[in-house]
């Protein structure tokens, strides 16, 4: 019996061991680079599961790999094993310990999320998630963005709003993840800790733009943040402000090169002769573009989906509109 123990014992720290050095040299392969100091926190907590994990994956299939290949049955043996029926320290053990192993890891990861939501902070960034484009407001400096631009070593507070479904705000190096939830305004709180260009993802399932609804991340030095919001002051010519405005609110879903997105491109929109859902036909002109842009339902050009939510006076002044106008006369074929 001894001799059994001894071999099986030695079979499960050497599984443990290669299954530790797996998760030890794996884990940079596999997860991208920590970008975030709230996510120090939860590689800690992730690394200690996975060996955790590997600990006690070692542990019953080891011991179960010994027994079924020691204790076989071999040849015409005839006789049975000797009959146990229960064994009640055996039961508490297995039932205490992962209990507490269980009670210790939610302390743990109650902490972490505690500290990772404490409200301090040092800049704000308003998120608005839409079918399927991310804009960034910038309260403090009076700009927005379809970029989302944040200098290292300041905690910012992400205030995430959808107008329509739920999506999800996720830069992956950063870790941490939050839904934005029509009609409520969640948080998250990221301080960014390297330099470099990120990627914004929506991770939760929106429609068919889900995909594409992405937004590029900046992560500079504090002075490169500061020149950068010097140069966002939103420009006086109104073909220069439709363009940004374009990329900002349209390109996702309308391409400017004639591609096929989820909506019709731009380029060569005016003059264009299009048909309408209900069988009707009109020529792209500035009243039309006014109404697509403020009640998009109304005339759904044949083949696409109805699904452009509207841009409201709130959201695109009649001055907006009016550049945005401006910039799609400039896109002739
Ligand atoms: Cu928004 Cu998926």
């Amino acid at each position: 019996m001894k001799r059994h123990l001894m071999r099986a014992v030695i079979l499960v720290l050497i599984l443990a061991g290669g299954l530790g050095y797996l998760v030890y040299t794996g884990f940079e392969v596999f997860v991208p680079p920590l970008a975030s100091q709230e996510g120090t926190r939860i590689d800690q907590l992730l690394r200690f599961q996975f060996f955790l994990i590997a600990a006690i994956f070692s542990l019953v299939v080891g011991l179960a790999v010994y027994a079924v290949l020691v204790f076989r049955r071999r040849g015409d043996e005839e006789e049975a094993g000797e009959y146990i029926h229960g064994n009640p320290t055996l039961e508490i053990t297995w039932t205490v310990i992962p209990l507490l192993i269980v009670l210790g890891l939610s302390a743990v990861t109650t902490r972490d999320f505690f500290w990772m939501r404490r409200p301090d902070y040092d800049m704000v960034v308003k998120v608005t998630g839409q079918q399927f484009a991310w804009i960034f407001e910038y309260p403090d400096y009076g700009i927005k963005s379809a970029e989302l631009v944040v200098p290292t070593g300041k905690r910012i507070k992400f205030e995430l709003q959808s107008v329509d479904v739920i999506h999800s705000f996720w830069v992956p190096e950063w870790r941490v993840k939050e839904d934005l939830v029509p009609g409520l305004t969640t948080y998250v709180y990221i301080t960014p800790t390297q330099e470099g260009e990120f990627k914004l993802r929506c991770a939760e399932l929106c429609g068919v733009g889900h995909a594409t609804m992405r937004a590029p991340v900046r992560v500079v030095s504090p002075e490169a943040f500061e020149a950068w919001v010097a140069e966002q002051m939103p420009p006086a010519d109104p073909v220069a402000l439709g363009e940004k405005l374009v990329s900002q609110y349209c390109a996702s879903c309308h391409s400017l090169d004639g591609s096929q997105r989820v909506g019709p491109t731009f380029l060569g929109i005016f003059g264009r002769e299009v048909t309408f859902t209900d069988g009707t036909t009109a020529t792209v002109d500035e009243d039309y573009i006014r109404e697509s842009i403020r009640e998009p339902q109304a005339k759904v050009v044949e083949g696409f989906q109805p699904i452009m939510p509207p841009f409201g006076p709130d959201r695109l002044s009649d001055e907006e509109v009016d550049a945005i106008i401006a910039f799609l006369k400039t896109l002739e074929k």
